[in-house]
């Protein structure tokens, strides 16, 4: 049970504003962070993570500062950042280097239940068996199951992920934020996701974050999120497309039988 709250949060790289002012708050949720490339979603997910500081205003994790508390933060990257040469178990376990040192993580020095939170962590994300396989024998999907286990044994209050299915093929993304979802609910984790792709973050999240511009244009749940929105999101406000097909269809990408160019600029708009 967690909460995230962002206040006022502004990011200048000298005359880019990458974040304006950015305001939500969310609260033991799966939230998706969405919008256009140069939108802000990593910045944002990097003032989250304390990597990057703000121009101006901050972000607060049950009340207190996230610098202070980078142990509190998971972070999943679109690369997975694993040791590729040694086991699912033994990047699992490296979860807990925040408490212990990296020697002896990989002298296994760690206790019982950093062990025991290893091998539970790879079960919640179904690889409980391939636990002693390589990750450099591991496909990507898998792989990035395995992110998915370490950054639950450090125990977080709140997940971060970039992009984590951006590589990946359409099924093994969505079974990877399948995944995803499953491991922040069951270790009541509050999450924030960015996604590019619109489908697979109206089939997983609770809650959408859109940022155009470096401006938050919404923060909605799940039955406020509509085909209008989106195509505001993605500056096509204009165009006949994802506005003019009821919402299933507009996030499920299902060809309504529209003629083939709206059909594709929907398709481009979607997966960009
Ligand atoms: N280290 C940096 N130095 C200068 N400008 C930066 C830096 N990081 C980001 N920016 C700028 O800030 C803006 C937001 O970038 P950001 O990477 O947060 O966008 P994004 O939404 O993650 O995009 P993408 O979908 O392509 O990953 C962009 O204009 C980018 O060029
Ligand atoms: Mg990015």
């Amino acid at each position: 049970m967690s909460t995230l709250k962002v206040e006022n949060l502004t990011k200048e790289y000298g005359d880019v504003t990458a974040l304006d002012e950015v305001s939500f708050e969310i609260e033991d949720e799966f939230a998706v962070l969405l919008g256009e490339s140069g939108a802000g979603k990593s910045t944002l997910l990097r003032c989250a993570n304390g990597l990057t500081e703000p121009t101006e205003g901050g972000i607060h994790l049950d009340g207190g500062e996230i610098a202070g508390s980078r142990t509190d933060v998971g972070m999943i990257f679109q690369q997975h950042n694993l040791v590729d040469g040694v086991s699912a178990y033994l990047n699992a376990l490296t979860g807990s280097l925040d408490r212990v040192s990296m020697l002896e993580s990989l002298m296994q020095w760690q206790s019982r239940e950093d062990k025991l939170r290893a091998l539970e962590a790879l079960e919640t994300v179904g690889l409980l068996d391939e636990a002693h396989q390589r990750v450099s024998q591991m496909s990507g999907g898998q792989q990035q199951r395995v992110g998915i286990a370490r950054a639950l044994v450090q125990e977080p209050r709140l997940l971060l992920a970039d992009e984590p299915v951006a590589s990946l093929d359409p099924a093994s993304a969505e079974t990877v934020m399948g995944y995803l979802r499953k491991a922040a609910i069951e270790h009541d984790v509050t999450a924030l996701v960015s996604l590019h792709q619109v489908n697979i973050a109206a089939h997983f999240g609770d809650r959408f974050i859109g940022l155009r511009d470096g401006e938050l244009l919404f923060d909605v749940g799940r039955d406020e999120l509509t085909p209008e929105l989106i195509d505001e999101l993605y500056g096509n406000v204009e165009t006949v497309g994802l506005a003019e097909m009821d919402d299933q269809a507009a996030i499920g990408l299902e060809d309504d039988g529209a003629d083939d160019s709206t059909a594709e600029d929907r398709q481009r708009r979607v997966q960009a």
